[in-house]
């Protein structure tokens, strides 16, 4: 068997809130291999972008373990996290999380600040992503002179530029119309295609039935796997 991409065991997190902990997951329990599409369901509140945010090493666990490849990322540094996301994973967030104050072509460069890619071919990556969202006529244009397909596109184009073998996205389409839901989603499902591993959340059943693992969380906990 190989080792799984993401493993996850036993994994807890809770938030302070005033003077107690609010327990946030508790005990998460999940392997996903690589080239999988995995999508989480569940109501709001129940943990999943916690849980997202935990496999995308931007937030720890406060017990348990989280495994990449294998390899236990606890004791990596900030600074180690910093660099392997930017090799690692492409994030796509609900509210896109473009920067106001740069053009489209300096959004999509932003990842490459963490990467160890010359400046030359961070330009050519990102504009090549650029390209393959079909925005390369709004390259210096800000985010707010988009519609929020173009600045989900993108926040697409942004998570693509630094070729990713891992996707994950927050409710992507959460902020869109469904015709251009639906054009946002075939641009991750060529992702997969492509064999990268995409983790997706989701309150939309046609995105979750399209995902081959699926899994639904209540109350912080996994409560349905597919
Ligand atoms: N940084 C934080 N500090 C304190 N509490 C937090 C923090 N982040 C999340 N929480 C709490 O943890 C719980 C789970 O939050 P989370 O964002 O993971 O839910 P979610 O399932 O993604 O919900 P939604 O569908 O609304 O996005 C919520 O009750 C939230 O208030
Ligand atoms: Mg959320």
């Amino acid at each position: 068997m190989p080792t799984p991409l993401i493993q996850l065991r036993g994994v807890c997190k809770s938030y302070p809130i005033h003077d107690r902990r609010v327990d946030v997951l508790t005990g998460i329990n999940l392997v996903v291999e690589s080239g999988t599409f995995l999508s989480i369901m569940g109501p709001s509140g129940s943990g999943k972008s916690t849980l997202l945010n935990i496999i995308g090493t931007l937030d720890r666990p406060d017990s348990g373990e989280f495994l990449f490849n294998g390899k236990n990322m606890q004791s990596a540094s900030d600074t180690q996290l910093s660099r392997f996301r930017s090799r690692t994973i492409g994030f796509v967030f609900q509210n896109f999380n473009l920067i106001p104050g740069l053009s489209v072509l300096n959004n999509v460069k932003l990842p490459f600040l963490y990467a160890s890619v010359s400046r030359l071919s961070a330009e050519k990556r990102a504009l090549e992503a650029i390209e393959s969202v079909g925005l390369a006529h709004r390259m210096d244009h800000k985010p707010s002179e988009l519609s929020g397909g173009e600045m989900q596109r993108v926040a697409i184009a942004r998570a693509i530029a630094i070729q990713p073998s891992i996707i994950l996205a927050d409710e992507p389409t959460g902020n869109l119309d469904s015709k251009t839901g639906s054009e946002i989603l075939s641009y991750i499902k060529a992702l997969h295609d492509q064999g990268a591993t995409v983790i997706i959340i989701t309150h939309d059943q046609q995105v979750a039935d399209y995902t081959q693992q699926r899994i639904h969380l209540l109350d912080g906990r996994i409560a349905e796997r597919l």
